[in-house]
């Protein structure tokens, strides 16, 4: 294999390697279960297609509904740059209401299509082979009428018997088409099948250099993409595909994935589109949105994994050369940066280089403490965001000088009061374990803190809330305590509330004591801080 530099320029292009892209998202994406968009939708998605530069828009199946056929002929009339195609069964009258669907477009498509496979022609449609090849030569032909754009699609064509499906793809080609699709509408089959099988037609139909073939892959097997790759290889050179993927029972082959293998891999596949691969991300999301489909975490280019590191070694890897595990920019697919996920995998690198990142300066020791605090929380939470980060930190630098520390916790609460604190402190040096109730966990914290640290100070303020999103966000807590006069507020966080609840009191505390040991200290240690 050879290295794999991430493409940031446009290969060399000939006409012959040019693949031309030919989105069904609109049609078989829409015919997934719940995928359903609506007439604005339709629009909206068609015009990014055509932005992205996608040659063929699949627009719909204007028979199937009166909806169906004003979206494709609404997207008949928009469309600036592509081809925009609507499907149709071999009727006479399917094909008459696609070609009205597609009338106002500048260049439109009739793709029409016919079971060619034993099981197909026996059961759905009930047909022998020469009532088939009489309705693909008759199919063709009244669509030919209405258009030079033709295409034809041998349904089940991996399943088709092979002489039978030269035979068909002849007589198409004859009446006019000028795309022959072979779709593996089932998923059914392996790469270096579909590629004997397109190499084969090509050898034997005779008239075959006079159409362009296409590849139209099902994902039941997860080989969509691969099998897509392998038509192109034995001389197809139109791909039928949808965006994330979407599309019948386990989808079809995916947009983005095609156009990128070609990119990434041009030593394999030195063959080009003229997709703008910078818009895919945003595709996807707008497709995403559209259809109400999740678009799966570590789904390839596009799910949200796809340029995020979480694990130590990788970030030291990334931060030092990106191309040490990415094999693209994310740039060129409209990723604006690769991210490095802050969690339990995370090392002491990707930690500095996150903290600089946030523009926080640590001297030797803070920094360990903070690393430490870090790798505990990430023990104990599945995202760390920035603003735990910073508030980890935040604690970090605030109580550096504590007087009186937490050691442990441990609380008791629930349905069958009373609620009931254990926890041990470092109290100038000193260990001191105590226990206390209270009326809920809150006050048994703060009543543990009392008898441990006698003190007249009284609580003003008690505020919670949620520094970041989720169940196991890292709860900040305030603390505001009076004594003599005088108010100090602290703040600490901590995925555990009682446990920020306990250190945000003592925060407030430490402060009273510090002011009262400096207040009463010799004039030169108060001005040390002493
Ligand atoms: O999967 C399939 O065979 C199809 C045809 C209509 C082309 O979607
Ligand atoms: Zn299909």
């Amino acid at each position: 294999m050879s290295t794999t530099t991430p493409s940031t320029t446009s290969p060399a292009k000939s006409d012959a390697d040019r693949v031309v892209i030919f989105d069904t998202t609109l049609r078989d994406g829409e015919q997934c279960p719940g995928a359903t968009m609506t007439f604005e939708e339709k629009l909206n998605i068609a015009a990014m297609l055509d932005e992205m530069g996608v040659d063929i828009i699949e627009a719909g199946f204007p028979i199937a509904s009166d909806g169906d056929f004003e979206a494709v002929s609404e997207i008949a009339r928009r469309t600036t740059n592509a081809v925009v195609c609507g499907l149709s069964r071999a009727g006479a009258k399917d094909i008459d209401r696609c070609a009205e669907a597609i009338k106002p477009a500048k260049r439109g498509r009739i793709h029409t299509f016919l079971s060619t496979s034993p099981v197909h022609m026996k059961h759905k449609l009930q047909m022998d082979p020469q009532q088939v090849y009489e309705l693909v030569v008759s199919s063709v032909t009244r669509a030919r009428n209405h258009t030079d754009d033709v295409e034809w699609s041998s349904e089940d064509g991996t399943r088709t018997e092979f002489d039978f499906l030269c035979r068909c793809v002849e007589a198409a080609i004859k009446a006019g088409a000028t795309t022959i699709n072979i779709p593996d509408t089932v998923g059914y089959t392996f790469p270096d099948e579909y590629y004997d099988l397109f190499k084969r037609v090509r050898e034997t139909v005779p008239n075959s250099d006079q159409a362009v073939f296409s590849v139209h892959c099902h994902n039941d097997l997860g080989m969509a993409v691969a099998n897509s790759i392998a038509g192109v290889r034995a001389g197809a050179r139109q791909i039928e595909c949808t965006v994330n993927g979407i599309g019948e029972r386990a989808g079809n082959a995916a947009l983005e994935e095609v156009v990128m293998a070609m990119r990434v891999r041009h030593d394999k596949l030195p063959y080009w589109t003229r997709i703008n691969s910078t818009m895919l991300t945003h595709a996807s999301k707008v497709v995403s949105a559209a259809t109400s489909f999740p678009v799966q975490y570590n789904k390839a280019i596009v799910g949200r994994n796809a340029f995020a590191h979480e694990s130590g070694i990788h970030q030291d890897g990334m931060l030092k050369n990106a191309q040490t595990y990415e094999i693209m920019l994310p740039e060129t697919v409209g990723v604006k940066q690769t991210s490095l996920v802050m969690g339990k995998h995370s090392g002491r690198h990707a930690f500095i280089h996150k903290l600089e990142e946030m523009g926080l300066k640590l001297s030797g020791n803070q920094l360990e403490d903070a690393f430490v605090r870090f790798k505990a929380l990430a023990d104990r939470t599945k995202h760390i965001y920035d603003e735990d980060i910073e508030a980890l930190v935040d604690e970090n630098m605030v109580h550096a000088h504590d007087r009186i520390k937490l050691l442990s916790l441990t609380v008791i609460a629930g349905t069958h009061g009373p609620q009931r604190a254990t926890m041990k402190l470092d109290i100038e040096g000193q260990t001191r374990i105590e226990e206390a109730e209270g009326n809920g966990p809150v006050d048994a914290v703060f009543n543990c803190i009392k008898s441990l640290v006698p003190h007249e100070a009284k609580l003003e303020l008690y505020q919670v809330h949620a520094v970041t999103e989720g169940t196991d966000a890292q709860a900040e807590v305030s603390v505001r305590l009076s004594h003599e006069g005088r108010s100090m507020t602290a703040r600490a966080a901590d995925p555990d509330t009682l446990v920020a609840s306990a250190k945000a009191y003592l925060g407030a505390l430490n402060k009273i004591v510090m002011k009262r040991q400096r207040d009463t200290a010799p004039p030169a240690q108060a001005a040390a801080g002493h």
